[in-house]
């Protein structure tokens, strides 16, 4: 399974703190944030992972993350030509994930649970994966409605959430995603969006979950990013 994170966007949230600086190279604790994600995915086993940014956003994360080898990985970058979205940034690595089974993690989710046991669950199911957790501001992610095993709704930002489950940043999905995504059209914001794959899965009756357990911080507002170094401090 190829590890894949997506560290596109221009930070217009964490402004000023990114007028400089590029969001993901942030500190929370003593590491840069997307250090957090990779270390989550090496050490679940997944040791060779995909960056995807801008040209610019490139440049800074690999003088940052080099070949990866300072944190147990092999890193390749792939530029995502003008900021589409976080489903367009996932289709500029469509030809480096070949067909292959990907757990996709957005750069700025921070969170201290391991994924090794989501991997080996999505291995026995295929499809995709979400993984929720519990937030006390719905409205502010994608939104899961469950039942059971089921998941019978996700709604992206709703401002009536259906429930406190936040759909996190954090995704497995199978071989077919290129074909899954093959159909995608822009959002009202004119961004592709990820919770739009995860429908695209539901619609096909192969969407699965499983919480997220321990802290998570989806760090990209001033305010959570505040929260993410007070969770995670060095
Ligand atoms: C993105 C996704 C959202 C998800 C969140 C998790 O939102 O669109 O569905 O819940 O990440 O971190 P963003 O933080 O880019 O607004």
């Amino acid at each position: 399974m190829l590890g894949v994170i997506l560290a596109g966007g221009q930070g217009q949230r964490l402004r000023p703190l990114t007028l400089g600086v590029n969001k993901h190279l942030l500190p929370v604790g003593d590491r840069p944030m997307v250090a957090h994600p990779l270390g989550r995915l090496v050490e679940a086993g997944l040791d060779e992972v995909v960056v995807v940014s801008s040209a610019e956003g490139v440049a800074a994360l690999a003088a940052a993350l080099g070949s990866g080898h300072r944190y147990g990985a092999r890193v390749s970058f792939v530029v995502q030509d003008e900021p589409l979205g976080v489903a367009d940034a996932l289709g500029a690595a469509l030809p480096w994930i070949a067909g292959r089974a990907v757990c996709v993690i957005l750069g700025d989710n921070v969170f201290d649970s391991s994924l090794r046991e989501h991997a080996l669950a999505h291995q026995r199911v295929g499809g995709a994966l979400v993984l929720l957790h519990e937030v006390q501001d719905p409205e502010r992610y994608g939104v899961a409605r469950i039942e059971g095993e089921r998941v019978l709704e996700i709604s992206e930002k709703p401002a009536r959430p259906p429930s406190n489950l936040a759909v996190t940043g954090v995704y497995f999905y199978d071989h077919s995603l290129a074909e899954r995504m093959a159909g995608l059209e822009p959002s009202a914001r004119g961004e592709l969006e990820i919770t739009d794959v995860n429908l695209a899965y539901l619609r096909a009756g192969l969407l699965h979950h499983r919480r997220l357990e321990g802290r998570w911080v989806d760090a990209g507002t001033l305010d959570a990013y505040r929260r993410a170094n007070q969770t995670f401090p060095a």
